[in-house]
């Protein structure tokens, strides 16, 4: 068994050198047992590191988290009593060991197939950028207990704020704030994704974050006031006003996720006038556009079917909004910010000032005014404001 002892003696060589990807038992010693295959792989526990053993079985899996210690006796007494081959994949080498019944054995040493690492995480252990644990705001929210656990109404809850800071971050990271970055978001509601934002910048991220969330609702205004005290968020404040006309002393940064049919396009004026470095929008309902749409070709047959005619309004709202972002010096971007099992609400626009614009602005509009046409469409309620057109401001 020779050959065992100096297998195992390679397994704990590639964990210690940081160099193990996984291993794999396989052959098993009894046709007739149930048990065909046992595969190890590194997990992170509390900050321990363990083997993860997944034993497949014919018709289901069962796996263990062991001590290494525990985990190489284990290994052992698998190869002794279970199974002819082993096969350890590292980052340096690969090592395959062969046993025989006559007690004969091979251990082959050859280059290593694969010199990528597995990323070190537990499977249920999420690398969340949030942390749910000693949170003052998710309690207060109540999404989180007292003990830190998720509360299981929201769980969603937990994911949507966590992929959306997420995603600001990628969107925020590139751009430079010579000191602070004042941030107003739009219609913050109950503020959970305001409070995650400014912990996350301030805590995690080291910034020096300024944000606003403005909101018409005035008893969510003093609650989240309230709790951003508790928190002791000193530059996160919250104050009743509409999107339309709220006071704003400076801003870098617009956000207004959810906001419904054209506040959002209030809110993106609001960006575009203050000349911001980003608009960040998800948009909510498109009634504006849904009530103009009147092709005078083929294309009306889409709008004979409600939900299509909801769908391709949906479309046009948010593609001229985008292009109209870009008529206005932002490089846009169009995507799903977490997938539609979370929120159907889930498409973002995101504006990125840019001064070099990836086509000519002249193009853009008249692919603008071509959309409208074949549409049927006669204005976009953003091409109103920004034209200044008083009959549209409150
Ligand atoms: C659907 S909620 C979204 C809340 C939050 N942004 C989120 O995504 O979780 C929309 C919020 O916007 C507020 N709101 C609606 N119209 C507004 C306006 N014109 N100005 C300011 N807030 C507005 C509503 O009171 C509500 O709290």
């Amino acid at each position: 068994m020779q050959n065992v002892s100096k297998f195992i003696e390679n397994a704990k060589q590639s964990i210690k050198e940081n160099e193990f990807v996984k291993l794999i038992l396989s052959n098993k010693r009894d046709k007739k047992n149930d048990l065909k295959a046992v595969y190890l792989k590194t997990v992170l526990l509390k900050d321990q590191l363990k083997l993860n053993f997944v034993y497949k079985h014919n018709t289901k899996d069962i796996t263990k988290n062991l001590e290494l210690n525990e985990a190489f006796e284990e290994l052992q007494k698998l190869l002794e009593t279970h199974f002819f081959q082993a096969l350890l994949l590292s980052t340096a080498a690969d090592f395959n060991l062969i046993l025989r019944k006559d007690k004969s054995s091979t251990l082959k040493k050859s280059k290593a197939t694969t010199s990528k690492k597995p990323e070190l995480k537990h499977n249920h252990e999420k690398n969340r950028l949030i942390k749910a644990k000693n949170n003052v705001y998710l309690e207060a929210l109540k999404v989180v207990n007292a003990s830190g656990n998720i509360l299981p109404k929201k769980q969603k809850k937990f994911k949507q704020i966590n992929k959306y800071i997420e995603v600001i971050n990628d969107v925020l990271e590139p751009i430079y704030f010579e000191n602070e970055m004042n941030i107003v978001d739009m219609g913050a509601g109950k503020g959970y994704l305001t409070f995650a934002l400014y912990d996350y910048l301030k805590n995690t991220a080291n910034k020096n974050p300024k944000i606003t969330g403005i909101e018409l609702r005035p008893d969510l205004v003093s609650k989240c006031n309230e709790i951003a005290k508790l928190s002791e968020f000193e530059d996160l404040k919250f104050i009743e006003g509409s999107i339309q006309s709220a006071e704003i002393q400076k801003l870098d940064v617009l956000i207004a996720l959810h906001a419904c049919d054209t506040a959002t396009d209030d809110a993106i004026y609001r960006g575009i006038d203050a000349n911001a470095e980003a608009i960040i929008v998800a948009p909510c309902c498109h009634k504006q556009i849904r009530k103009q749409l009147n092709p005078t070709n083929d294309l009306k047959q889409i709008l004979q079917f409600g939900i299509l005619k909801e769908r391709q309004a949906e479309l046009l709202t948010d593609s001229l909004r985008a292009l109209i972002l870009e008529t206005h010096g932002y490089k846009t971007k169009v995507f799903e910010f977490i997938s539609g099992e979370h929120t159907p609400k889930n498409v973002l626009i995101v504006a990125t000032k840019t001064k070099k614009p990836k086509k000519d602005i002249s193009i853009i509009k008249r692919q603008i005014e071509n959309i409208k046409t074949t549409f049927g469409i006669e204005y976009h309620y953003l091409e109103k404001l920004i034209s200044g057109d008083k009959k549209y401001f409150i």
